[in-house]
């Protein structure tokens, strides 16, 4: 058995203060599957169209902010490509501004930018997304809280059960040290793994810098995710 200890958060971490109100306080009580759970598209009402991977274009112009790619590859633990997996994608605006009735922080909404995406993974596992770079934002956890800029990911398996949900980080962010949900998965090395690779190679010459975030779905090089047990 691969020793995962420290590669995921914990559910109660008191310094992300929503974890005290939200951890369970009980031991968990595992829900058998059913027929039901097996086998079930989770997939959207609509397919996927050219604008759900590029959230530059899902208005009638375009968004403020810095144009970015980010593209990577889902893996199982032995490095195998995983296809055909829905990878949704979640963020702030480029002045740190989500739209959402409580982000009332005082920070412009853009009119032309949504701030939520998805794809399928090709045969490779390869997903990828045009989009703008986030901004970081205040918080109420602490005095002083920022968020590191971040672009939430979901993931989905072959059923509804199987959601996965992290978060994406940029390279050599100043608030990782300050940031405690970047804070609370204990190994060193994990939590690099929630951090993106510039990627010369992904970017678009006089149009996009590139950003690679690969994730790996479980086992000692897993990714982290939030709330897994
Ligand atoms: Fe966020």
């Amino acid at each position: 058995m691969e020793d995962v200890t420290g590669t995921q958060p914990p559910l109660l971490y008191p310094p992300y203060a929503s974890t005290i109100l939200r951890a369970p306080r009980r031991p968990l009580i595992r829900l058998p599957l059913n027929t039901s759970d097996f086998g079930a598209p989770v997939y959207g009402y609509h397919d996927i169209g050219p604008a759900d991977t590029d959230l530059t274009r899902q208005h009638v112009g375009e968004p403020l902010g810095e144009r970015i790619i980010v593209a990577g590859q889902v893996k199982d633990e032995d490095g195998r490509p995983v296809a055909n997996t829905l990878v949704e994608i979640w963020q702030c605006n480029a002045a740190g501004r989500y739209i959402h009735a409580i982000d009332d922080h005082p920070a412009p909404l853009d009119p032309n930018f949504t701030g939520a995406g998805r794809a399928i993974t090709d045969g490779e596992g390869r997903y990828r997304f045009v989009t703008i770079k986030p901004g970081a934002y205040p918080w109420r956890n602490h005095p002083n809280a920022w968020r590191p800029a971040h672009i939430h990911f979901s993931l989905f398996g072959q059923s509804f059960a199987s959601r996965l949900v992290t978060q994406m980080y940029f390279p050599n962010d100043p608030l990782f040290a300050h940031d405690p949900i970047y804070q609370s998965v204990p190994d060193v090395r994990a939590r690099e793994r929630m951090v993106s690779q510039f990627d010369l190679s992904l970017t678009e010459p006089v149009w996009a810098l590139g950003y690679r975030f690969d994730i790996v779905l479980r086992g000692a090089d897993s990714t982290p995710f939030e709330g897994r047990t």
